[in-house]
């Protein structure tokens, strides 16, 4: 293993380190608290379960939802499967066809793969040039048989923001349930649940400076209210939805989490934008060929996806390798295939191959984006000289 001390990490969509402040406050329930949440009979059960509801109320907070609207779950992954195949399950009756984006990410993607092997029928949405799904090609899709349209809402490698609560005027005129799985835009950007018309949406705390192993699902329960088949059975935790015993320090972490983002959401976007724009002007004025990915101006503050044209991405992170960076997203990196998003955009497969994510978060300092520009155009540059393909290096017939 290597000493992770000199390394910059700059991969906050793959995950983001714990807050202090989060550390601190769910330390009581790591060591001395440690109740389970649903003994009723003693003060160890009362303080877990009195922390729990707490949390409930602060992931409410950032959300504008009620607290009886979240399930805690154990992260993403689980909530998109639940929101999907729960109302795919719950609602069969009404209609088998579901509505979803080709750049979403594979828990949602693979998802829907398994209810179309069970007869669902799904539509995979194309986007566009810059990975965003066009609201019009989502009501041109709808039928009498649609009951869910689920769409990510910031996309986790270009970092592109999809026009959520057109989108969500959309479902509701039609009365189609409408998910996002939100993980990567909530704490960053507004995530009001009214605003965005969403009737489920799913959380998860370790892309915010919380804990791994705990998320939540929104299940909106005022008008209309959803009621949603459990994929696991067993106690009856979470109103039944998502038994099991809670991971009450998770979901304390998690709640403050949510505190903590809600408070410094607008000061850090801000921050954080001025410094990936700082890493984009600079690369693009000292190095040629490159190619911004995603959106140039909807998406994430702190998101930079970058093509180096005649580069892998693999050698060039190979050479980086003080710098924590991801070549697609990090729940597929482990196999060397171009990234579907990418592809769904129409970027060329070879353009694909030479995509980097630089992802920029709460503990990002100027010093460390100086530090990764120098490093990235001296070694781009450095890679390219052993590139035959590389005009630059092409013998001069003239
Ligand atoms: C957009 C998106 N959805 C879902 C997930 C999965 O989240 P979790 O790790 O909480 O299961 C991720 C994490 O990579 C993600 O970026």
């Amino acid at each position: 293993m290597n000493d992770q001390d000199n390394i910059i990490y700059m991969d906050y969509h793959a995950t983001t380190p714990l807050d202090p402040q989060v550390v601190e406050a769910m330390m009581p329930y790591l060591t001395t608290c440690f109740g389970n949440a649903s003994s009723t009979a003693h003060v160890f059960g009362w303080k877990a379960s009195d922390a729990v509801e707490k949390a409930r109320r602060q992931v409410a907070g950032l959300i504008n939802c009620s607290p009886e609207e979240l399930i805690f779950t154990s992260g993403a992954t689980e909530s998109d499967n639940l929101a999907i195949k729960g109302i795919a399950y719950a609602y069969k009756h009404r209609g088998n066809h579901i509505i979803t984006g080709t750049t979403e990410h594979h828990a949602v993607l693979d998802t829907c793969a398994v209810l179309e092997n069970e007869g669902f029928k799904v539509t995979y949405l194309p986007v566009d040039e810059y990975g965003m799904i066009q609201p019009q090609q989502v009501e041109n899709c709808i039928t009498s048989q649609t009951i869910l349209i689920s769409l990510i809402y910031a996309n986790n490698e270009i970092g592109t923001i999809n026009p959520i609560s057109e989108i969500g005027k959309i479902a509701r005129k039609h009365g189609v349930f409408f998910h996002s799985d939100a993980v990567q835009a909530i704490g960053k950007i507004d995530s009001d649940v009214d605003r965005l018309g969403l009737d489920l949406m799913s959380l998860t705390a370790h892309k915010m400076y919380g804990p791994k192993g705990i998320g939540a699902l929104y299940i909106r329960k005022r008008k209309p209210e959803i009621l949603l088949d459990p994929m696991i059975h067993g106690g009856g935790q979470e109103n039944r939805i998502r038994p099991g015993t809670l991971n009450v320090p998770g979901i304390v972490g998690f709640g403050e989490a949510c505190e903590l983002a809600k408070s410094l959401m607008v000061e850090e976007g801000k921050r954080v934008s001025i410094l990936r724009d700082k890493l984009h002007h600079a690369l693009f004025n000292r190095i040629d060929r490159i190619y911004l990915n995603g959106h140039p101006a909807n998406r994430l503050a702190g998101n930079l996806n970058i093509s180096f044209e005649f580069v892998e991405s693999e050698a060039l992170l190979a050479g980086l390798n003080n710098i924590a960076l991801s070549a697609g997203s990090a729940c597929t990196s482990g196999a060397v295939q171009a990234s579907h998003v990418l592809l769904a955009m129409q970027l060329k497969e070879e353009l694909a191959h030479t995509a980097v994510r630089f992802g920029l978060g709460r503990f990002t300092t100027e010093e460390e984006v100086d530090h990764v520009i120098d490093a990235v155009v001296k070694e781009v540059h450095r890679l390219r000289q052993l590139s035959p393909l590389y005009e630059g290096n092409l013998p001069n017939t003239g």
